[in-house]
């Protein structure tokens, strides 16, 4: 018996506009900015090296250039440090680098999430791969990826991630139709909609940003058109996989319905939310910033 080969690569789009984060986009990658001390795109990189990844496409554009250096070493920096003996940061600093072996890929026109995807297609080639939105973090010790590579190794295809949103919400994703399995977290995608209205929404399961893809995604994205908004919509090519009747085991897709906490940091509510939030669980300055925190609310 062939043993499935283990999950290694993952891609991570970090092209688009932040068109939400103007004008601070207009030369910093939203990506970039930072949660406390460490740009959100790092803790989207740590949690897939949590979960086993060793080789990582990052799918850039233009204005990207920080992004890339923050993955490479800085010798100026190092040597700076190491003359002052400053270990710790010399370790922080060096870190990024060290993460996983990192390549890029170009996205020449932001044409949409499904179109930065087929960007990596001879990068990955037959393989199956993860797919991390760079924008969107999700705590390493919930060990979603691996829950998600399990399952896919159980009923092979693709998985995605879900979590139910209430109503008002709904319109802001891509929306699944699903059939429940033998076990509860999990279920069968039978049909996918990209921002419905509530009226179209076929569930109140939305898609979040991880992705556990077959490479048969590839020959679908090179057929699929502009969807909502104009762009190369990935959901649109998952809901041909889903909406596949042939019962491969290729197109196959499945949903992980996840309760636990994640950070929408690709909007400037969710990017506050998620800075104050993940700010009072540091161990260096939370205590302090939690005690700030009760005296400005109460004296709001
Ligand atoms: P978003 O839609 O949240 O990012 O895509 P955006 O387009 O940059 O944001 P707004 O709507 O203009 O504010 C989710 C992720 O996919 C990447 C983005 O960089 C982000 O991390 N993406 C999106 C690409 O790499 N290429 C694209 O063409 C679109």
């Amino acid at each position: 018996m062939n043993t499935p080969k283990p999950l290694r690569k993952a891609v991570v789009p970090v092209a688009g506009l932040g068109t939400r984060f103007l004008p601070v986009t207009k030369a910093t990658p939203k990506e970039m900015l930072p949660i406390v001390d460490r740009p959100v795109i790092q803790y989207v990189v740590e949690e897939a090296v949590a979960a086993g990844i060793t080789d990582l496409l990052f799918v850039t554009g233009r204005a990207k250039r920080a992004l890339e250096d923050h993955f490479d070493y800085n010798g100026e920096l190092e040597r700076m440090l190491e003359d002052r003996g400053d270990l710790e940061k010399l370790a922080a600093v060096r870190g990024p680098a060290q993460l996983a072996r990192i390549h890029y890929a170009r996205q020449g026109t932001p044409a949409g999430l499904g179109h930065a995807v087929l960007c990596a297609q001879s990068h990955i080639g037959d393989e199956n791969f993860a797919v991390l939105l760079g924008d969107e973090i999700i705590p390493s010790d919930e060990n979603v990826l691996k829950k998600m590579f399990a399952i896919q190794e159980q009923y092979g295809g693709s998985v995605l991630l879900l979590k139910k949103v209430p109503p008002s919400e709904i319109s802001r994703y891509g929306v699944a139709a699903v059939k429940s399995t033998n076990e509860s977290s999990i279920v069968e995608i039978t049909d996918l909609v990209e921002k419905p209205s509530l009226t179209d929404a076929p569930s109140d399961l939305a898609v979040l940003g991880r992705y556990v893809l077959n490479p048969a995604i590839f020959e679908i994205l090179l057929n699929t058109k502009p969807g909502k908004g104009g762009e190369i919509q990935l959901t649109d090519a998952i809901q041909v996989l889903a909406r596949d009747s042939s019962n491969s085991s290729d197109t196959k897709v499945h949903g992980l319905v996840y309760q636990g906490e994640r950070f929408d940091t690709g909007e400037i509510f969710g990017y506050l939310t998620s800075t104050v939030e993940l700010a009072t669980r540091r161990e260096d300055i939370g205590v302090e910033f939690k005690d700030w925190l009760k005296k400005f609310v109460q004296g709001l």
